[in-house]
């Protein structure tokens, strides 16, 4: 067994171009991460997996992308701006600045983290402060023009309720989906992408009659557990946490959270919480507007409830990179391997030519790189010997490699390399297609 830390998966995250740290010729900006060449085809993979899943193969779920910056009283009638809070103590002596809820002893008297002076809660009551990111639109910076980068997304799905049951004629239950960037102050960001100001979520807002909640709310947590383990998190690394009375959020009846062992231990990777009618209801008391379902079989309107499954892009994918993550030592040989599955693996195929000073061969190995990139994901490479270019592509989670040699040019076949087996084939080139379609598809 090998040990997985967070510094592995950073480094090979760095190393392959997955995360770079933001701004990093400046110093870097703190807990602000890049996607790159290979992260973001990643992420775009779990990305459409996910709305793959929630969107195209249901029936009663729609999709949305509403704007990031809203109408200030949305955040008014949501409870962010009163209740978005987290509780924050000064420690006098090193002056850091801590979560009283992340400090570890009990009572009134608390142990500085960072410096180890006592913190007396008494006589230095935490604060609230409010995690909302703000910014002032228009030329004036004032009061008046202050407004809120979105710290979910899902209040553009409640504030669209109505456009989206009138241009889409819905009857409850169904969902609104949508995906997209939010932003929270944190005051203790860290470990990588886990918790970070800037991220990006997946959510979905549910409607029900309200006497089925109970009912839609079990499914989601289901269904969603599930899909983590359809795409290859080991079912031993995730496990489902119902969150107790005082943990639950303001809006919310019930919580699930579904959570992965990462490097770090036990985390939240998704929420699914049962919102009960508590947005429709703010926003139809603050807008004025009417935002009940007409139900035309019970001939009566009534506010729907919502079940909510809310889940981190970014958490996801530093969960799907750790599980996916292993070190091997086959005869002798070590080898790093991301071991991705076919639908989250950035590149499906990698075509590498034996020897690149031979014109012949690499003029070949660029064919079948064009013809294959019609159908698949494909990278070509020479820019090293074809052992470092098998390890390179182990370490990425390219799934096959086809290595074009001197051979295939006299018999028109190839050399197919599984990554997890690392067994060889060898396929007559004018197959190739049909092969990776029967692998892959
Ligand atoms: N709309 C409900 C909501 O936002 P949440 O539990 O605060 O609920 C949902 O967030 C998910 O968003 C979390 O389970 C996590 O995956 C992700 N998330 C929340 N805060 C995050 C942060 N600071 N950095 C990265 N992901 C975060």
């Amino acid at each position: 067994m090998f040990d997985i830390s967070m510094d592995k998966i950073v480094s090979l995250c760095k190393r392959r171009g997955f995360i770079f740290q933001s701004s990093e010729i400046y110093g870097g900006l703190a807990s602000t991460w890049d996607y790159g060449p290979l992260g973001v085809e990643l992420k775009r993979n779990l990305k459409q997996c996910w709305w793959n899943s929630v969107v195209h193969a249901r029936e009663d779920v729609e999709g949305l992308d509403s704007a990031i910056l809203m109408h200030p009283d949305v955040w008014r009638a949501s409870g962010h701006i009163d209740g978005f809070t987290d509780p924050l103590v000064d420690c006098k002596n090193c002056k850091k600045r801590f979560r009283v809820d992340h400090l570890q002893s009990k009572g009134n008297i608390k142990k500085c983290p960072e410096c180890g002076t006592e913190i007396n809660l008494e006589k230095n009551p935490p604060r609230l402060f409010n995690l909302m990111l703000k910014t002032h639109l228009g030329p004036v910076e004032d009061d008046s023009s202050t407004i809120y980068l979105r710290p979910e997304t899902a209040q553009g799905i409640f504030v669209n309720f109505i456009n989206v049951i009138n241009s889409r004629h819905l009857k409850l239950p169904f969902g609104i989906a949508q995906i997209g960037k939010s932003f929270r102050n944190e005051i203790t960001p860290g470990n990588f992408i886990f918790r970070t100001r800037e991220f990006e979520q997946m959510e979905i807002e549910y409607f029900v009659k309200p006497e089925t909640a109970d009912t839609a709310y079990q499914q989601w947590i289901g269904q969603r557990f599930n899909w983590y383990i359809s795409l290859g998190i080991k079912k031993e690394s995730l496990r489902l946490r119902p969150h107790n009375r005082q943990e639950l959020a303001h809006y919310a009846k019930a919580c699930t959270d579904i959570e992965y062992l990462f490097p770090f231990g036990w985390s939240e990777l998704e929420g699914i919480a049962n919102r009960r009618d508590f947005d429709l209801n703010q926003h139809t008391l603050k807008s004025g507007k009417q935002l009940t379902f007409f139900d035309a079989v019970e001939n009566k309107r009534y506010l729907p409830y919502v079940i909510e499954p809310s889940g981190g892009v970014d958490r996801a994918l530093l969960a799907f990179l750790s599980d996916a993550y292993r070190e091997e030592e086959v005869k002798g040989l070590k080898r790093v391997i991301l071991g991705l599955s076919k639908d989250l693996a950035p590149y499906k195929v990698a075509v590498l030519p034996l020897l690149k000073k031979r014109g012949d061969i690499v003029e070949l190995a660029k064919k079948i790189t064009s013809s294959l990139r019609k159908d698949f994901v494909v990278k070509y490479d020479d820019t090293a010997a074809i052992g470092k270019l098998y390890r390179r592509q182990d370490e990425i989670g390219t799934l096959y490699c086809v290595t074009v040699d001197v051979q295939s040019l006299d018999d028109g076949k190839v050399t197919v390399r599984d990554r997890d087996t690392m067994l060889q084939d060898r396929v007559a080139i004018d197959m190739l297609k049909g092969y990776f379609k029967d692998k892959i598809s």
